[in-house]
């Protein structure tokens, strides 16, 4: 019988987990054994009951002779050293700019994947991590934008005085952008948005956002193949950054989200634009973890400069841990699905298969995955 166990997190600023109770009885109906180690659920909600009246085993050796190891993030070497040699280990894995954490994986004979590899077909939509986790972190951010911001969002007419609607200003309209917009948009905010990709235009406008970019002949062909964003060009970004710095001045709220995969994150608002900001403006960067969009920005802090507030949090899908962790338990289940054969009731990871491909970072004692092989 496979044997699959969810580990509890090491990494004190990580609430979510990698199974619910429902992928547990899903995992259950397929006859996989699950065990989980204790705890693991409880930040985002989960109880060790709720498991166990699935059917999961709850044990401190959870992972102990597992053929399958989830979590969230990836394991370190002290957790590495507690699997099965040949485990499949999945979570998102983080591999970019982290050799020697690949390295280890490698030399602890685990079969490593990471789920933000997934490739964004249609079959592995229900896979996709970044989108999930990008929709609710999209949420999150206005959310923290309207804590952190002095004034009303909506437009108010009282009898006391009218308050205005408050201007939110969206960089970077993929998953978290379009739902940080719409989320901006259903709290009344004015709400306008940039992109370098050409085809965000009309999806702006259909969340009732207006539109505002360089539209030259760079911009019509920003888009990779696989939907991407490419790296822009210095004298597009000059163009983009003079046209922004004067709609910067006059918002309240700017969101940023713009990443390149595999790259560091666009720097788009400057210490001059910031400073141009009114006092009590706020700016929410997401990019935080790969360099920042925001020049100031700082993780996991709220800095402030002349009144302005930057907030940096890391990890927001984790600030709403239970929608987040329900959503990547449902992504890897999907997943899992895929190297399970139910009939023989045993493991079967079709190596050649593109999903397999796409995530695979180590196997037998080696970096595979072509991305990440060892500089000669
Ligand atoms: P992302 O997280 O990699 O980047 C966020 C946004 O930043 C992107 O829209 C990108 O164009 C933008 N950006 C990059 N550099 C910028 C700059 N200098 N200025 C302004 N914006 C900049 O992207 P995400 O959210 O992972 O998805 C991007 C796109 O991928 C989606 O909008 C969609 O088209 C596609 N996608 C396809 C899926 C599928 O299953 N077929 C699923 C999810 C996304």
């Amino acid at each position: 019988m496979v044997k699959i166990a969810i580990s509890k997190e090491l990494d004190l600023a990580e609430p979510r987990v990698a199974a619910t109770a429902d992928t547990v009885k899903k995992f259950k109906s397929l006859g996989i054994d699950v065990a989980i180690e204790p705890g693991a659920g409880i930040r985002s909600g989960m109880l060790d009951a709720d498991y166990a009246a699935m059917g999961a085993v709850v044990s401190a050796d959870a992972v102990k002779d597992a053929d399958i190891v989830i979590k969230v993030k990836r394991p370190e070497a002290g957790e590495l050293a507690t699997y099965k040699k040949g485990a499949l280990v999945i979570a998102i894995m983080d591999p970019y700019g982290n050799d020697a954490a690949l390295k280890t994986m490698a030399d602890a004979g685990v079969s490593a994947f990471a789920m933000e590899l997934m490739p964004r077909i249609t079959r592995a939509q229900v896979m996709d991590v970044l989108s999930s986790q990008a929709n609710l972190a999209g949420y999150r951010a206005v959310v923290e934008a309207a804590e952190a911001f002095g004034r009303a969002f909506p437009m108010m007419m009282t009898a006391a005085g009218t308050v205005p609607a408050a201007k939110v200003f969206v960089m970077g309209v993929g998953v978290a952008g379009l739902q940080a917009i719409a989320t901006a948009r259903r709290l009344g905010a004015v709400v306008t948005a940039t992109d370098v990709r050409p085809a965000t235009k009309e999806q702006v406008e259909s969340l009732g956002a207006k539109f505002l970019a360089v539209e030259d002949e760079e911009f019509k062909n920003a888009q990779t193949a696989g939907g991407y964003a490419k790296e822009m060009s210095k004298e597009y970004q000059a163009k983009q950054a003079a046209l922004t710095a004067e709609h910067i001045k006059k918002q309240d709220i700017v969101i940023t989200t713009a990443l390149i995969p595999g790259r560091p994150a666009p720097k788009l608002v400057s210490a001059e634009m910031v400073a141009s900001m009114k006092p009590g403006s706020v700016l929410v960067d997401l990019a935080v973890e790969r360099g920042g969009n925001v020049e100031g920005a700082k993780a996991n802090e709220i800095a402030e400069v002349n009144g302005v507030k930057i907030v940096g949090y890391t990890n927001l899908a984790g600030k709403v841990a239970a929608s987040a962790s329900s959503l990547y338990a449902r992504n890897l289940l999907s997943f899992i699905e895929t190297l399970y054969d139910k009939a023989a009731q045993s493991l079967a990871v079709k190596w050649d298969d593109e999903l397999v491909k796409a995530t695979a970072l180590t196997r037998d004692g080696a970096i595979i995955h072509p991305n990440f092989q060892p500089k000669a």
